[in-house]
């Protein structure tokens, strides 16, 4: 998809389809009622004979429009004036991207930035309606023929001139960040067969490889053994897939300043070892890499848009198979940290192959360490799919990554670590058990992950409901990776 930003006048525009806003009671933007104008009092028209109301996310799609330059315009409803929110602007751009789908134009311009959305400026409505339509426009296909070809090529952006910078920045944020989304929910999406660590590593290779300020480097199971990733290497004794360790190193700031770390849980496929899962819904487990997609995808943004950080990103892959090599319940591992785990659920396996990439962290100094894993389905419990789990040892880490998620409309709930829990992860052959029980179980999780984060500032976000959606409509959300974007840019701001 092309974007661009359209600065003529209404009058000057001749467009395939003109996307404008309206309000509940009649009432139109500044732009529909100029439109209006120069329609002849079309839409005028038509909203009082109730073809749409206005509501938010309502849309007409209006076609032998009576001008000459304007073939087809699109009203958007946005709800109650004076209160339209950040995720209620977010909405009504979701339905109108798909009444554009539905339409079948190759052209359209969006008119839609003088609506007014509370706590938002113009270059978030920007970065938020490039965000929202790349997200709707997405199609998988790598394995299916689309059931259509997408016609719409151009999407330009209208703006008042005075505007400009702010809008150029928008869409400069606005593209990068579509473009991290988009590789993750591409990753995300393939199947476990294409999808393997070795290809994960490929993928980070090849994205390493369009990016100067960005390298690439896999660690293989012989380099893990050496440096005694007992954890880890665990799990991956039961695939067939050798594990890899993928390293992308994003250097845009000074050599002397601390890197951001983010690590990427990166299970291409959790049958649950030999704890095997339930087979009903199993070809979900695919998305158990989403968390190392979200890494490739914050690393894409960043070298996109060129930001003055240093920022590692580190995404532990490997398979969690039933095989006679496999871990067993009951089995004693050797983590690279020295302690010992008991393996009494094969199915947790996610912080046996984080814990041993939180202590490799350590090596590189780290700023903040943010590792992102669908790690349990006690969060989805606890949490639907609505906001991530945010788990973490320091405040203003945790605080700004709230802010991250608010701003972004990719939200984090926060949820306790107290030591009060570390009771559950008691073993009486081990460290620490690998589960703690029915009770709390995200909690329990960030829990044992805290016990390797101790020699830094670290967060820790469960995704597993925000990653994917499931149901009829199953695919990857590419979240968190507009949060965490958002993260980096604030960063940057602050200096
Ligand atoms: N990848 C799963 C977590 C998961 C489950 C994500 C469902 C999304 C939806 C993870 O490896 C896992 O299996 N966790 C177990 C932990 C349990 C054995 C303590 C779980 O959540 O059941
Ligand atoms: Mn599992
Ligand atoms: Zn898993």
């Amino acid at each position: 998809m092309d974007y661009s930003i359209e600065s003529l006048p209404l009058d000057k525009l001749q467009s395939d389809c003109l996307l404008v806003g309206m309000y509940e009671n009649q009432l139109f933007s500044p732009l529909a009622t100029a439109l209006d104008a120069i329609c002849n009092g079309l839409l005028r028209k038509l909203v009082s004979r109730g073809d749409i109301k206005g509501k938010n996310a309502d849309t007409l799609l209006i076609n032998n429009v009576p001008h000459a330059n304007i073939e087809r315009i699109i009203l958007v409803g946005f709800g109650e004036s004076g209160k339209v929110t950040r995720k209620s602007y977010r909405k009504a751009l979701a339905a109108a991207i798909k009444t554009v789908k539905d339409s079948k134009v190759k052209a359209g311009c969006c008119a839609l930035l003088d609506i007014q959305v509370a706590d938002a400026d113009i270059q978030w409505q920007t970065r938020q309606i490039i965000e929202v339509f790349n997200d709707g426009l997405y199609q998988y296909t790598a394995t299916k023929q689309c059931d259509e070809k997408l016609p719409l090529q151009q999407l330009a952006i209208l703006a008042n001139p005075q505007n400009q910078p702010q809008v150029e920045i928008g869409l400069q944020q606005g593209i990068a960040i579509a473009q991290g989304v988009e590789l993750s929910k591409q990753l995300a999406d393939l199947p476990g067969n294409i999808c393997t660590p070795s290809y994960l590593a490929e993928q980070a290779m090849i994205l390493a490889g369009q990016h100067e300020k960005l390298n690439c480097e896999i660690l293989e199971e012989k380099d893990m053994q050496a440096l005694g990733m007992g954890a880890f290497l665990s799990v991956s004794r039961g695939s067939r897939q050798p594990a890899k360790l993928i390293g992308l190193f994003y250097q845009g700031g000074l050599p002397s300043s601390k890197p951001i770390v983010f690590i990427g849980k990166g299970l291409t496929f959790d049958a649950g070892g030999i704890s095997l899962k339930p087979g009903l819904g199993m070809d979900e487990m695919k998305y158990d890499m989403c968390g190392g997609a979200a890494v490739l995808g914050v690393l894409r943004v960043a070298s996109l848009l060129n930001l003055k950080l240093n920022i590692i990103g580190l995404v532990p892959s490997s398979e969690n198979l039933p095989d006679g090599d496999a871990n067993k319940p009951g089995d004693i591992l050797t983590s690279m940290s020295g302690k010992t785990i008991e393996v009494l659920n094969t199915d947790a396996e996610g912080r046996l192959i984080l814990c041993d990439t939180l202590t490799y962290a350590k090596k590189f100094n780290p700023e903040v360490v943010i590792d992102l894993a669908t790690l349990t389905g006690a969060c989805v419990v606890a949490l639907g799919r609505v906001p991530s789990g945010l788990f973490g040892n320091d405040d203003p880490l945790c605080e700004e990554l709230l802010r991250a998620g608010d701003t972004a409309c990719d939200s984090l709930w926060r949820m306790p670590i107290w030591e009060e829990y570390l009771e559950q992860l008691k073993s009486n052959f081990a460290d620490l058990a690998n589960i703690g029980g029915p009770d709390g179980g995200s909690i329990t999780a960030a829990c044992f992950l805290s016990r390797f984060a101790e020699d830094f500032r670290w967060a820790h976000l469960d995704i597993a409901g925000t990653a994917w959606r499931t149901g009829t409509n199953k695919g990857a959300t590419g979240r968190p990776v507009p949060l965490l974007s958002q993260y980096l840019l604030n960063y940057v701001s602050a200096g």
